[in-house]
């Protein structure tokens, strides 16, 4: 549901007395602007004269305000609004005719300079700029110090939206004391190709549990009156050949997958703006992709924001903006004709092939996000005095303690107890840990302790100072910690043999445009080999944009997945390899055995950079069958399936109950904790029609719900959740609704997607809804 903002008394009284007519008229610099109708007046706001502006009332809804707004503006001033720069550089050698020398005036005076986005404002109307900042794990401007969360997926494998909601509050703040009123967060794309580069960026292969979580970052952020933008709408699943990849999904499966989690996501977040992508989709990039934009982003799903490009996206004027696409963003980046929402379309909008009636939703729209958000009537300002690096580092900490997930800990070998001595190996864990490449990341605050990695885009290869090993030599005061890097595996292997266990660090680099192999880079593999043949007490930690290969997995004991795990990596690290805290994290991704188990034996276009050719790839392969559904599809068994995560407690789960309540279904059950230790886990529910294939699904069973929940030993807690009806369906493309298919199913509870002891049935009747609007 859209939120709406209160009433704030006290800053209506300062705005009117700052809009009396005589200040209004001092700053115009061109003629008043057209007296807006007369807004329905508020009880309590002041009567007020036909030449105020009625916007600035924020006793007003926000589509009021955008209206009145919008009735005042020149053409000139709706242009302004739907043209966006970066930070400013560049643009001295575009000619004048196509950005004129006032607004270039007003970029290089007021953009942010490393930061990801500016579109001026109309200071007569008292418009203000929009400041655009990337991204979902926090603040991105080059050289601004800022605290990063874990990567989204690694938030993800948490499986609570909380706590994604936090992380969202968190950096939200930090953005809105930066001088951003704009955050370009919260990644929903599918991890449909576990190579894609940018996996990490996103929340995981499942529509439910990935709207779930960007979901809450989106809300999180928001809460500071700032707008938020999910992107990369849509199905921009990989990264090699991005801009000219064209995918070829049919429209059904990409309503049960790739859009059902930007669908989820957006009910759950409301972001006030969303990113169209570089890629197309059926032909048509996504930034012109009417299906996209307009019959389904605003006239199904009824959003209200606006759509932005991401830098570079677009390539046409009459096309993307009748499509549905709102503002054209970041010039002049990445080759993209500047001129397309400049003076072609005011060209366009004379020649009518653009209605002005299109440029003023576009600009109403874009109105509408200010207001909504907050951000209109509480201005951001830059104010490094407000931002608690202690504090929001605290709230790193316990996102990345919340999502780390312990994939194997054979004989307990974990948590550490009694060693006198440690042996850590690898991945410069004596420096810090490592984070993902691009447009996301973020400058950590006390730099980059590892300069010798490569630094062009989507460089520089960047860790973040949270050593591993210091962090361990605090928890294990009395153990002596060694460190070896790794690069000469005999001498890491002597140093493991000298010691009670032994610690690898392994890593894998990925970024933003280019996707990458599964196996680990360089000696790692036969350096965890080594290592654990010459100490079989061996922990291997692994920090990775997703999902990597394991040849040495059935010989090692013990196996933490660490993703990127951010600002307090380190300690979160230390703190559950020695029992501080018990790891509940969950995979939000299938681990595959093997690359011959993928739905695509190579990446299109691999390795070839973003433009470079036309592309089609044939996602209807896998379809809806994203991750766990395509190993059920094809009866594989993955290395670690999706929802495994172990603990260093036990958990039992019981008394699974499936009901019909008014037509939704109900399900609930009892999780307990067996073991001795105080835990997390997450309760897992999924739903499998008898026969899947008559159904209409495109796998055997899909989650329909999940709860974490944190139980001290011997405690049990009830769970019960309303199952979205769109996850008991299928999406019929000739009536544009779901439909359920009459008959029986099984409902499944437990830990892991392959991990389900508790089962019953319950009969789901025949039900349609949701046909298109007219
Ligand atoms: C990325 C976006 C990002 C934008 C602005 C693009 O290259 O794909 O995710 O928000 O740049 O930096």
């Amino acid at each position: 549901m859209r939120r709406t903002r209160p009433l704030k008394a006290a800053l209506f009284a300062t705005v009117a007395t700052f809009i009396a007519p005589a200040a209004f008229a001092q700053t115009a610099a061109t003629p008043a602007p057209p007296a807006p109708a007369a807004p329905a007046a508020a009880p309590d706001a002041p009567a007020q004269p036909q030449t105020v502006a009625y916007w600035m009332n924020n006793a007003q809804t926000p589509d009021v305000r955008a209206k009145q707004a919008l009735a005042a503006m020149t053409l000139d001033e709706k242009l302004t609004l739907v043209t966006g720069f970066a930070d400013g550089g560049g643009l001295d050698k575009v000619s004048d005719d196509v950005v004129s020398p006032a607004i270039k005036a007003d970029v290089a005076a007021h953009a942010i300079k490393g930061a990801a986005g500016y579109v001026p404002g109309i200071d007569r109307l008292r418009i203000p700029a929009q400041w655009q900042t990337d991204a979902s794990i926090g603040v991105r401007v080059e050289g601004l110090p800022r605290t990063a969360l874990p990567s989204s997926l690694a938030t993800a494998a948490s499986f609570d939206p909380t706590i994604s909601e936090a992380g969202g509050k968190m950096i939200g703040w930090e953005a809105r004391n930066s001088g951003f009123n704009m955050m370009l967060a919260g990644g929903a794309n599918l991890a449909r190709e576990p190579r894609n580069g940018r996996n990490f960026e996103y929340v995981g292969e499942d529509p439910y549990l990935a709207g779930q979580m960007a979901g809450a970052l989106i809300r999180g952020i928001e809460s500071n009156h700032i707008a938020s933008t999910m992107k990369h709408f849509a199905v921009n699943d990989q990264e090699s050949l991005r801009t000219t990849v064209d995918d070829q999904i049919s429209e059904k499966a990409m309503r049960q997958s790739d859009l059902l989690a930007f669908e989820m996501a957006m009910e759950q977040g409301n972001p006030l703006s969303v990113m169209c992508s570089y890629n197309l989709v059926g032909g048509a990039w996504a930034c012109e992709n009417e299906y996209l934009l307009k019959s389904t982003l605003k006239q199904q799903w009824d959003f209200k924001g606006f759509v932005m490009s991401d830098w570079g996206a677009v390539h046409s004027t009459d096309k993307a903006a009748n499509a549905g696409l709102d503002q054209l963003t970041g010039l002049p980046c990445c080759g993209d004709h500047i001129s397309h929402f400049g003076p072609d379309l005011k060209a366009a909008v004379a020649a009518g092939t653009v209605s002005q009636a299109r440029l003023d939703d576009m600009v109403e729209r874009i109105l509408y996000a200010m207001f909504a958000s907050g951000s209109y009537d509480e201005p951001v300002k830059a104010d490094d005095s407000k931002i608690d690096f202690k504090t929001d580092g605290d709230i790193a900490q316990t996102a990345v303690e919340n999502s780390l997930v312990l994939l194997k800990n054979t004989g307990n070998l974990l948590p550490l107890t009694g060693v006198k001595s440690v042996a850590v190996i690898g991945s410069h864990a004596d420096k810090g840990v490592l984070s993902g490449g691009g447009s996301s990341s973020v400058t950590p605050v006390g730099g980059n302790p590892v300069t010798d990695g490569p630094t062009s885009w989507p460089g520089p290869v960047r860790y973040l100072p949270s050593s591993p090993v210091d962090a361990l030599k605090a928890e294990l005061p009395n153990a002596t910690i060694g460190y070896t890097s790794g690069d000469d595996i005999a001498a890491a292997a002597a140093a493991a043999k000298a010691s009670d266990v032994a610690i690898v660090f392994v890593n894998k680099w990925n970024g933003e445009g280019f996707d990458a192999r599964l196996e680990l880079d360089g000696n790692q593999d036969a350096l965890v080999a080594a290592v654990v043949a010459a100490n079989p007490k061996t922990i291997v930690v692994v920090e990775s944009g997703g999902a990597v290969l394991m040849p040495w997995a059935d010989k090692t004991p013990a196996i933490l997945e660490a993703f990127y795990p951010g600002a307090r990596g380190g300690p979160a690290i230390a703190r559950i390899l020695t029992g501080k805290v018990n790891p509940s994290g969950h995979l939000p991704i299938t681990f595959p055995a093997s690359d011959a188990q993928l739905a695509r034996a190579e990446v299109p276009g691999f390795g070839q950079k973003d433009d470079s050719a036309m592309v089609k790839v044939d996602y209807n392969v896998d379809g809806a069958a994203i991750g766990y559904k395509w190993y059920d599809v094809k009866n594989y068994k993955p290395l670690f399936a999706f929802g495994h995560g172990l603990s260093y407690t036990t958990f039992q789960v019981s008394k699974l109950k499936a009901t019909l309540d008014g037509g939704d279904l109900v399900v609930s059950g009892i999780v307990t904790n067996t073991g001795a230790t105080q835990g997390k886990a997450v309760a897992q529910v999924y739903l499998s029609p008898h026969d899947w294939k008559a159904a209409g699904w495109e796998a055997p069973k899909r989650l329909v719900a999940f709860q974490k929940v944190d139980l001290a030993p011997g405690a049990s807690a009830p769970f019960s959740q309303r199952v979205d009806s769109r996850l008991l369906a299928t999406y019929n493309t000739a009536t544009q609704g779901w439909v359920v298919a009459d008959g029986q199913y099984r409902v499944m509870l437990g830990t892991a997607s392959d991990e389900l002891p508790q089962k019953t049935d319950v009969t789901l009747h025949a039900t349609t809804w949701g046909d298109a609007k007219q």
